[in-house]
This record gives structure tokens, C-alpha cells and sequence, in this order.
């Protein structure tokens, strides 16, 4: 125990933490160190890189609150994110694939009335977004739960818009009896990422750009179905494939069209002509657990 060999510290920090109680979080504690120790014999850390370290995540945390969420921005550039998405967020084929939440979601967003837009000052295209809820069979999902959130064409989300009206470009549907939805919103633009932070400065030493492609944000649940957190990209953007936190499907990719006709202006509310997106949600059922 006191002349110890780099191994053997390992293996005692191991054997440290092996009997903690819940197998689910013992089994991540002992990985995490295992490769965490091995991370540092990889790159050989020195004491002076390992408080650069510190101060780095301590910046990370000190700059977020209930509006900033850096760490979030940390797992989505390092594609933590994503990966940890593709692994455990898997759905049968024919379900809408998923993606990130992202840092800009709010759990408090106010309900939208059918017809109402989430756009509060009309800055952009008016786009529609319309389509059903189903399940795997096809059945219609009434009653569910249908959040978006996105920027405008400043590239900004409202938390970070001192400018905006409150809530602008969020909120959610509901769906009707026979799972169908209208979102009303503006054509969502790209935009880069906040790098005023600690992620900043990991986007510029590594050279990379901060944009994201431009997309629409859902979140969708309903009794008895998996819950959906995905995006609507717009098809026409640059970045789709070079988005700065890795998380474009093919899938979820689409053509935002452009709709002239003054009959479906006029039948969804809005003025002709109109960027018209249609796109069906799929939800698996819920897992019962064995
Ligand atoms: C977003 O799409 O809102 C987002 C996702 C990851 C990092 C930053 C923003
Ligand atoms: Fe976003």
C-alpha cells in the first residue's frame, strides 16, 4: 500500500469503490476509473495539464444556470451525446429516429392552441409543420404531447435573446383524436452554438466551426408510448454534414417545400405561399418492464 506501483493504485482505487450497493452504478464506477486511469497513463498528464483540467470543467460549471447549460455543450461536441443516443436510444425500424436534446430545452414551455404559432414576432418565413402521431401499426395517438423549440432567423433561442418576447418559438401541441397535429413557426435558421464559454474555447483550439444545420426541435410523448426527442432539419442547409455537434440522421433530414396554393393557405390559417413540411411522428409502444 505505500510503495505502490501505477497498477497497483489502480486496482486500490478499484477495490475502493467495489462495494458500492447498486450493481448498475458500481459496474459505470469501475469502468469510469479503470479508463480514466488509463486515459492518464495514455497521454502521460502532467500535474500542470491536470489543473488546466480543473479549471476548464470548474469554468464549465460556473458559467451555467437554469438558461446556460455548458456541460450539455461539452457531451454534445465531444459526440458524447450522440453515441450515448445511437446506444441507448435504439428504435425498430420504421420508428422516427431520434437525436440530442441539445441545452435549450425548457420544461416549463406554454401550451399552443391548434393554429396558434409559436413565432412571436414574425421574423422569417411562415412555415407549417403538420402530419400525425401514430404507433408502430399505424393507430392514430390523440392526446399527445408535442414540444418544439428553435431559433428564428436572428439564429438565436429565446433564453438567449434578451430581446425576444417570452417563449418565443416554443411551446407544445397536442394532438387531436385522430393523432394529427398543426405547428405553426418560421423557417428555423442555422447557428452557432454559444462560444462565449469553456466550449468556445474548445471549438477554437481545435479549429472546427461552431454551426449547427438548421433544424426544428420535438419532443414527443403520450401514455403508453416511448418518448421522442428528435429534430426536423431543413434539407437546404450547409452544415448537414459538418454539423459541430454530430447529430444529423439522413432520417430526419427534410425538403422544406413551398406552398402557393391560397385553398391550403387559407385551410391551415396562413398567407399563400407558405413553406409546407409534412412529417408523421411513429412511436414504439412503451417497454413493460419484465
Ligand atoms: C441545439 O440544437 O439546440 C444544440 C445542440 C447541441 C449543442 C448546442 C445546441
Ligand atoms: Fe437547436
Amino acid at each position: 500500500m505505500r510503495n505502490m506501483t501505477e497498477e497497483e493504485l489502480t486496482q486500490l482505487v478499484l477495490d475502493g469503490y467495489s462495494n458500492t450497493d447498486n450493481p448498475r452504478l458500481r459496474e459505470i464506477l469501475l469502468s469510469l476509473i479503470k479508463h480514466l486511469h488509463e486515459f492518464v497513463r495514455d497521454v502521460q498528464l502532467t500535474e500542470p495539464e491536470w489543473i488546466e483540467g480543473i479549471k476548464y470543467i470548474t469554468a464549465a460549471g460556473q458559467i451555467s444556470d437554469d438558461k446556460r447549460q455548458e456541460v450539455i455543450l461539452f457531451s454534445d461536441l465531444l459526440g458524447i451525446s450522440s453515441l450515448v443516443n445511437m446506444i441507448s436510444a435504439k428504435v425498430p425500424e420504421g420508428a422516427t429516429e431520434s437525436t440530442v436534446i441539445g441545452p435549450f430545452f425548457l420544461e416549463n414551455a406554454p401550451e399552443r392552441a391548434w393554429g396558434e404559432s409559436v413565432a412571436k414576432r414574425e421574423i422569417g418565413d411562415p412555415m407549417i409543420i403538420r402530419g400525425k402521431v401514430t404507433g408502430m401499426n399505424g393507430e392514430p395517438v390523440p392526446n399527445a404531447r408535442i414540444d418544439v423549440w428553435q431559433t428564428d432567423a436572428n439564429g438565436m433561442y429565446d433564453v438567449q435573446d434578451s430581446n425576444a418576447p417570452e417563449h418565443n418559438l416554443r411551446g407544445y401541441y397536442r394532438t387531436n383524436e385522430r393523432g394529427e397535429y398543426l405547428i405553426k413557426t418560421v423557417r428555423p435558421t442555422s447557428y452557432p452554438i454559444p462560444v462565449d464559454g469553456p466550449a468556445g474555447d474548445l471549438v477554437r483550439a481545435a479549429k472546427r466551426h461552431p454551426w449547427r444545420p438548421a433544424h426544428v426541435h420535438a419532443m414527443i410523448t403520450a401514455d403508453k408510448y416511448q418518448t421522442l426527442i428528435t429534430h426536423i432539419f431543413d434539407g437546404e442547409d450547409q452544415y448537414l454534414d459538418s454539423d459541430v455537434v454530430f447529430a444529423v440522421k439522413e432520417s430526419l433530414i427534410h425538403d422544406f417545400r413551398m406552398n402557393e396554393s391560397e385553398a391550403d393557405a387559407k385551410s391551415f390559417g396562413v398567407n399563400a405561399p407558405f413553406l409546407d413540411l409534412e412529417q408523421n411522428f411513429i412511436l414504439p409502444k412503451q417497454r413493460v418492464a419484465a
